[in-house]
């Protein structure tokens, strides 16, 4: 449901580079250097090279060459441990199940840690709250502030099928907390007090769209570290961890009437339950 990138799904771009690759590399070998066509770690590493030129000339992005350049030389050097083939099946099965929508979506799996999950917990408001996290991973977010606020209702979306499971299970017996298997594009986000996002820089600008047209007044957008292009976030909020996570916070549908907003002289204002900035 996310937007797509220019010229395709990044999956299908970097099949293409390989197979490309592997036609020029094997047009070489065929020319130039037939001597080589029996030495397979030497015709990986020639693949890789092709496909990385090809990649680069299709204007694929810089982080993609070392992959494109390590991916069939390592290949054929982990098909030289002989490994039975089913753990090759069971890994891919594995990896379908964790990241087999990342190619969409374009959002990879990493976890809010404690101390950014503690942040989080103090942008609730006091009074009992709903909250969304698009995209749950693990779950261990939603577990944190469950047992922080029990008196707020916490809602996850996860569609990458393993990752939900366990998610699922870890939260299965607190009772306010909801982990459901699905896209969050499809879910409304009318009820929500606030919305948690941990995504990628790809989305943000559908997230905007579907957060101005869902979202109630009032209601808080808090995005872990991307923000969204051209917007000014009401405030952004530091988080004293290593990776300095920052939060982008948004109120897409404007003040709340019952929000208690107060207006500063800047025009962004203040929230009773945001706590002032340090
Ligand atoms: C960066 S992780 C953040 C995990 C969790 N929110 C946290 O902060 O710990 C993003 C998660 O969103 C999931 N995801 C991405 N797009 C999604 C979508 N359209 N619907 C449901 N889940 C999605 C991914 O599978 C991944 O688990």
């Amino acid at each position: 449901m996310s937007q797509e990138p220019p010229g395709g799904p990044p999956l299908r771009q970097a099949a293409v580079a390989q197979l490309l690759g592997a036609l020029l590399a094997g047009t070489l070998v065929v020319l130039f250097f037939p001597a080589w066509a029996t030495q397979p770690l030497i015709l990986a590493g020639l693949q890789g090279l092709c496909a990385a030129l090809v990649s680069h000339l299709r204007r694929g992005p810089l982080w993609w060459l070392p992959i494109h350049l390590g991916f069939m030389p390592l290949a054929v050097l982990a098909l030289a441990l002989g490994l039975p083939s089913w753990v090759w099946l069971a890994g891919f099965v594995l990896l379908l199940l964790v990241f087999g929508r990342t190619d969409r979506s374009r959002v990879p799996l990493y976890l809010t840690n404690a101390p950014a999950s503690e942040a989080l917990a103090g942008l609730l408001p006091a009074e009992p709250a709903t909250m969304i996290d698009l995209g749950c991973g693990d779950g261990g977010l939603l577990r944190r502030l469950a047992r922080a606020r029990p008196d707020c209702r916490f809602v996850g979306f996860e569609h990458a099928p393993l990752t939900w499971a366990w998610a699922w299970l870890s939260c299965r017996k607190l009772p306010n907390v909801e982990i459901r298997l699905g896209d969050f594009w499809a879910h409304p986000l009318d009820r929500y007090t606030l919305v948690y996002a941990f995504l990628s820089p790809a989305p943000m600008q559908q997230l905007w769209d579907k957060a101005r047209t869902e979202m109630k007044a009032g209601a808080l957008l808090v995005s872990n570290s991307f923000p969204i292009p051209d917007v000014r976030p009401e405030r952004s909020v530091e988080v004293a961890d290593r990776r300095r996570t920052r939060f982008h916070c948004y109120r897409p549908a404007g003040p709340g009437h019952s929000s208690g907003y107060r207006p500063g002289p800047d025009g962004t204002g203040t929230y009773p339950w945001i706590p002032s900035r340090p």
